[in-house]
């Protein structure tokens, strides 16, 4: 299993360039199932969590081809299987965003139950009620979600928590679906508005993406489409947070700043010198790092995303502050991690106060998701020594070649094969 190898201390300096959104390219692949047309994505990121999506829409009978340079094509003209297997969703809980386009295409769907992950229950009840509100007949039987509909029908969906992939799956359904759905509490992220756009240009009628109330007339069938997928707004944050850690003077290209509001905010409230131009960021490091107390919610707030590597550099600033998780229940995996290499953080509840600055020193760590393993390799680029972070495939999942590109900006990082 591959490792990564970060020997801490090196600032980092120059240029990286921002890869296309992993979940806004997962609903994107998705959508593709609602046509008989291609549908053909562009600046979708080589990470490992794309590839799986596209196995699973290859075994329902989709051809999906990759190109060079994040062009992937999908063509769902003849779905041959309405079933996503427990081994692939297990692996990747964003495949229960097949539920929706299934159930509108085929007006059949066999989808496994994801269960628990590392970060939280992440039960998909809202997606299962919002969907039966719609006319889909479900049952859970043998660990499966079985749910069959005729035409399913417009509705009144008012969703009792934010919820992203709930708001997208209902989305895609609403789009060939009789009639009008209103969804109340729509999740406002920028991958729902990027999917919103993808379906637009699919020839559905979507109204109030990015807003709290989404309106979505059905259309008899949806056509091919070109779209270019949004710049990733947690791998930029990731990025802004490991100069600002390790140190140094970083431009970012290929991101989309307005994306980032209050991360970026936020982290000039620690102190971090951010300039922001129409699709870059200069990034540089401050001498001291403030505390600044955050807490998650849903868009436009503070993302549970960048809690992790938000965390890392607290343990770098000159005094106390409180880390909020509003969103996950169990999205501190990488606390322990970090209390290893010496951080000064404490957890009560949902809060984890973080007392600064502490010195890291180098270890082995592992971590059990993908934001918390991010973390450790910004963890790793300020502590003195060698940090190994095992687990590695919890990062490719999210962030196409993070050594390769810190590499690039000059940090002392290799992956051990
Ligand atoms: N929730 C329910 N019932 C549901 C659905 C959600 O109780 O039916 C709860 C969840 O347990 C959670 C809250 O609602 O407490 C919000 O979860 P949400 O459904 O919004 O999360 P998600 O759609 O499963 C997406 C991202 C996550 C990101 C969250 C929050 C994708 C593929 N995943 O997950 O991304 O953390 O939204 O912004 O879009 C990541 O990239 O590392 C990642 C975990």
């Amino acid at each position: 299993m591959d490792k990564i190898r970060i020997v801490g201390g090196k600032s980092l300096e120059g240029t990286v360039r921002i890869s296309g959104a992993k979940n806004a390219s997962l609903p994107a692949l998705c959508a593709g199932l609602l046509t008989d047309q291609p549908v053909r994505l562009s600046n979708v990121p080589e990470v490992r969590d794309i590839r799986t999506l596209g196995r699973l829409l290859n075994d329902l009978g989709a051809e999906v081809c990759f190109e060079v340079g994040g062009m992937v094509q999908i063509n769902a003209s003849h779905l041959t299987s309405v079933e996503a297997p427990y081994e692939l969703v297990k692996t990747m809980r964003a495949s229960v965003l097949v539920l929706g386009p299934l159930l509108a295409r085929e007006g059949r769907a066999r989808v496994s139950l994801p269960g628990g992950c590392a970060i939280g229950a992440r039960p998909i009840n809202l997606h299962l009620q919002a969907l039966e509100k719609m006319g889909a007949r479900i049952v859970v039987d043998h660990g499966y979600v079985e749910a069959q509909a005729g035409k399913l029908r417009g509705s009144e969906i008012s969703f009792d928590v934010s919820t992203v992939t709930g708001t997208e799956n209902v989305m895609m359904a609403a789009c060939l679906a009789e009639g009008e759905t209103v969804i109340r509490n729509a999740a406002c992220e920028h991958e729902v508005v990027d999917l919103a756009d993808l379906l637009a240009a699919m020839g559905a009628r979507v109204q109030g993406a990015g807003t709290t109330t989404m309106t979505v007339q059905g259309v008899g069938s949806l056509h091919g489409a070109r779209h270019a997928v949004v710049p990733d707004r947690i791998e930029t944050g990731t990025y802004l947070a490991a100069c600002a850690v390790a140190g140094g003077d970083v431009e970012i290209q290929n991101c989309h700043p307005p994306h980032l509001r209050a991360v970026i905010d936020k982290l000039r409230e620690a102190g971090v010198r951010i300039e922001e131009g129409p699709d870059n960021l200069r990034v540089r490091a401050p001498r001291r790092v403030k505390p600044a107390n955050v807490a998650t919610h849903p868009h436009p707030s503070f993302p549970t995303d960048m809690q992790a590597q938000y965390m890392t550099l607290m343990t770098q600033a000159s005094g106390t502050c409180t880390i909020t998780e509003n969103i996950f229940e169990n999205r501190f995996m990488h606390v322990a991690e970090l209390q290893r290499m010496g951080a000064n953080i404490q957890l009560e509840g949902r809060t984890a106060i973080v007392t600064g600055p502490t010195p890291l020193s180098g270890a082995q760590v592992m971590a059990t998701d993908l934001r918390a393993s991010a973390s450790l390799v910004l963890a790793g680029l300020c502590a003195s020594g060698e940090t190994v972070v095992d687990r590695v495939y919890h990062l490719d999942r999210g962030y196409y070649r993070i050594d390769e590109k810190l590499r690039g900006l000059g940090a002392d990082i290799e992956r051990l094969t």
